[in-house]
């Protein structure tokens, strides 16, 4: 438990170097249950929830090292019951139901946790996997699954293009029996990152990207040596708190393509930006413009850079909307920022958000991963100190932010309590 002080309305500059992706590498470390042998995993990030995934992959017996950006994982015997306590801590863990199922033929996961942004039914995991053959008992605690003669290729069409359930059903599909078809699928950057991790262990992946992901099963995988994607949730936050600031900076290390739907945002409210050799540089403007998007699922606006938008909605001149359309729970953090001075009022799933706000300082708290980090940029840009307890929500997915907001220029610090 921690909180940081933070002294606002200082000018941001210099470079930012991009993390591992935390929405890539937590998959990938469950992707090993799959395979065979000695995995090494490059640019992982420290940050809390690759820890807990740790503590969940050791008690399903594996093997893991991790030291400076390199990750060791040696994959042999497995059990299938998921620490309850660790698995509640974090929703990913849900992730190794397909692939455990798939390889041992039972499973039993606690109901997992996470961020507390909506309801976020698993209903599409749990279909796909009874698709394949899987019967599964619900609880209240858990989810025990069970397929003693294997998983079958099934085709299975989503409802809606969940991410996890993509993931979920692609890891289990690889060492079914028979082809899998999903219909669809999410199209995330990272789901890329899965299928060609999964190929380079063995199997038979193609489609992502697509809406259509074609798995055909193989009798067994290996291990590999990967490098992780760059994470865009936290280049989007690095390049949106240079504009909170009116700021000028670099964010290096990411991959532009996949920020299109931010950098397309925020050039039509003004600011400058130029992508060279995969770095990215951004200038504020002398005056931000109001926006209106709704978030979707990619390549449209996502909604892990909701809340940080909405703190830069409260520096535009004039008024933006916003509507948030893949989780139903997801402005909780608004109550925060209206303590320091933002105008926010809320019509069913849409902010409006009246700009520009002169933001104080105050002492608020975050409640989820991406409101921390929303509840940070407001308070670069509010005038005196903030307070803002719950950076343990923030330390799930930032790795050491505040040394990072230093480096540029920002006077922010960690009270350890
Ligand atoms: C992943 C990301 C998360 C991001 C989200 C959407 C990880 C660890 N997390 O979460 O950061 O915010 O994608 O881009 O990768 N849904 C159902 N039934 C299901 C599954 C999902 O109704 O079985 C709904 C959810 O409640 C939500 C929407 O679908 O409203 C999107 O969820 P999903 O794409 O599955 O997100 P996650 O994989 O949980």
């Amino acid at each position: 438990m921690g909180k940081f002080l933070v002294e606002g309305q200082r000018s941001l500059s210099g470079k930012v170097s991009i993390n591992g992706a935390k929405n890539s590498a937590l998959k990938l470390m469950v992707a090993t249950l799959l395979g065979h042998g000695k995995f090494t995993l490059e640019n992982v990030p420290h940050i809390t929830d690759v820890y807990t995934m740790v503590g969940v992959l050791e008690a399903l017996g594996v093997y893991i090292s991790f030291d400076s950006r390199l990750m060791h994982l040696d994959v042999s015997s497995l059990q299938g019951q998921t620490p309850q306590k660790l698995a509640r801590s974090m929703r990913a863990s849900v992730q190794v139901m397909g692939p455990l199922l798939s390889r041992l033929g039972w499973v039993e996961v606690a109901k997992p946790g996470g961020c507390n942004i909506g309801t976020r039914p698993l209903d599409i995991h749990l279909l796909g996997l009874e698709q394949m053959g899987a019967t599964i008992d619900v609880t209240d605690d858990t989810f025990v699954a069970w397929a003693p003669r294997g998983l079958k290729g099934a085709d299975i069409t989503f409802r809606y293009p969940s991410v996890g359930a993509t993931e979920n059903i692609m890891m289990a599909a690889a060492i079914a029996k028979g082809s899998t078809v999903i219909r669809n699928a999410a199209r995330e950057p990272e789901i890329l990152d899965i299928q060609e991790f999964l190929n380079s262990m063995g199997a038979k992946v193609k489609g992502a990207g697509t809406s259509v992901i074609t798995i055909e099963g193989v009798h067994e995988l290996g291990s590999t040596d990967f490098t992780v994607m760059p994470d865009r949730i936290e280049a989007g936050t690095y390049l949106l708190a240079f504009l909170m600031s009116g700021g000028n900076g670099t964010v290096a290390g990411a991959i532009p393509e996949h920020l299109e739907s931010l950098l397309d945002l925020i050039s039509s409210m003004g600011a400058n930006i130029e992508v060279h050799q995969g770095e990215i540089s951004i200038s504020s403007p002398k005056r931000l413009e109001p926006f209106n998007i709704l978030t979707s699922p990619y390549p449209g606006f996502p909604t892990d850079l909701q809340p940080q938008m909405v703190a830069l909605a409260t520096q535009a001149h004039g008024k933006s909307e916003l509507l948030e359309a893949v989780f139903d729970q997801r402005f909780g953090y608004t109550i925060e920022l209206m303590k320091l001075g933002a105008q926010i009022g809320q019509k069913g799933k849409t902010l409006l958000v009246d700009g520009p706000a002169r933001l104080q300082g105050a002492s608020i708290s975050a409640g989820d991963l991406r409101a921390g980090a929303a509840l940070v940029l407001a308070a670069l840009a509010a005038d005196g100190q903030s307070t803002i307890c719950g950076v343990e929500h923030i330390d799930r997915g930032y790795e050491s932010i505040e040394k990072r907001l230093t480096q540029i220029g920002a006077k922010i610090q960690r009270i350890e309590e």
